[in-house]
């Protein structure tokens, strides 16, 4: 049925409108363009009193909603960083929304200043848009949960770079999410404040990300050990993210790091593992074949 139909709209359109195909195939504008775009269509068989009636709607995505949390014990370890590449990596598939619930919008503003972006309407909330798919949002405090639950109306994956706060409010922000990341330094430090909070919240998924963003000489059984500990604690995948030079300077220019970047090569491995399939990468590695393909850095 699902098939059928595609093969007539990608007929039709040799001589029709896509106009011209949605009123005579008494189906939506939407899932017409849905299907010249290539993206998946979603069909549902429905019994209105006597009469089936078959829905024609564009799937948005095949990816279920993904509200995503950093969460880490210790200032200054990358949480920006991350989120920003995060955002940038998963935009070039989905539609995602950046939260930034540090004072004043903490510092991924420095990835829309100066680049003469505007401020989009989506739904009922008001963002500033980077990219078609990339929007960036600044809640005043106390309207952040207002802002999660709107977000959730408009985009397949919203990110939310938390500050490094008191677990009070971690808790009560992670409610709304169903996926946390855990990072680290490679010092590991706070790891106990981290392990204490992961046991009483109730996120579904959880992966845990060591950025070496001072490059301080990463100690290989460390890293281990701290995958063993994790082990108990129903944590999905680990990830490295090797020191790069490139991203100070990136950083400062508001810029992204480049495809090239191992620290780019690890923010993909995470997206696959929180996504898998979205990059059509092969499947992410996990912490210990990180460490040992990626111990150098760039
Ligand atoms: N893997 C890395 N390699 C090199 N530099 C890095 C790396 N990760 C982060 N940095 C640099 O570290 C600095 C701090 O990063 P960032 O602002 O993202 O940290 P943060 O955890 O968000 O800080 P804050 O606690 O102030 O919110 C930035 O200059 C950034 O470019
Ligand atoms: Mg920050």
């Amino acid at each position: 049925m699902q098939d059928d139909l595609i093969q007539k709209i990608r007929e039709m359109h040799q001589y029709c409108t896509p106009e011209g195909i949605a009123t005579a195939l008494k189906i939506p504008l939407e899932a017409v363009y849905t299907v010249l775009e290539g993206k998946p269509l979603k069909i549902e068989n429905r019994q209105v009193g006597e009469k089936p009636i078959i829905l024609v709607k564009a799937a948005a995505s095949s990816h279920p909603q993904k509200c995503i949390a950093i969460i880490r014990a210790k200032g200054g370890i990358g949480a920006s960083t991350l989120a920003v590449h995060l955002a940038n990596t998963i935009s070039g598939k989905l539609n995602v929304l950046l939260i930034d619930l540090n004072p004043n919008g903490g510092d991924t503003k420095q990835y829309v200043l100066d680049k003469g972006l505007h401020l989009g309407q989506t739904g009922s909330l008001v963002a500033i848009r980077l990219t078609d798919n990339f929007y960036f949002h600044y809640p005043q405090p106390g309207e952040v949960k207002d802002s999660i639950k709107k977000a959730k109306e408009n985009f397949d994956a919203i990110i939310l770079d938390l500050p490094n706060a008191e677990l009070k409010n971690l808790q009560e922000i992670t409610q709304y999410c169903n996926t946390g990341i855990i990072l680290l330094d490679t010092t590991l430090q706070g790891i106990e404040k981290l392990l204490s909070w992961h046991q009483m919240t109730a996120l579904r998924s959880k992966f845990v990300v060591v950025n070496n963003g001072r490059q301080i000489e990463t100690n290989e059984k460390i890293l281990q050990e701290l995958v063993q500990q994790f082990s108990d604690y129903d944590i999905e995948e680990g990830i490295y993210l090797p020191f790069s030079p490139e991203l100070t300077d990136a950083f400062n220019r508001g810029d992204f790091v480049s495809r090239r970047s191992h620290y780019q090569e690890g923010v993909s491995s995470l997206v696959e593992a929180i996504l898998p399939g979205l990059l059509n990468s092969k499947k992410s590695d996990t912490l210990f074949t990180k460490i040992s393909r990626l111990f150098g850095g760039d």
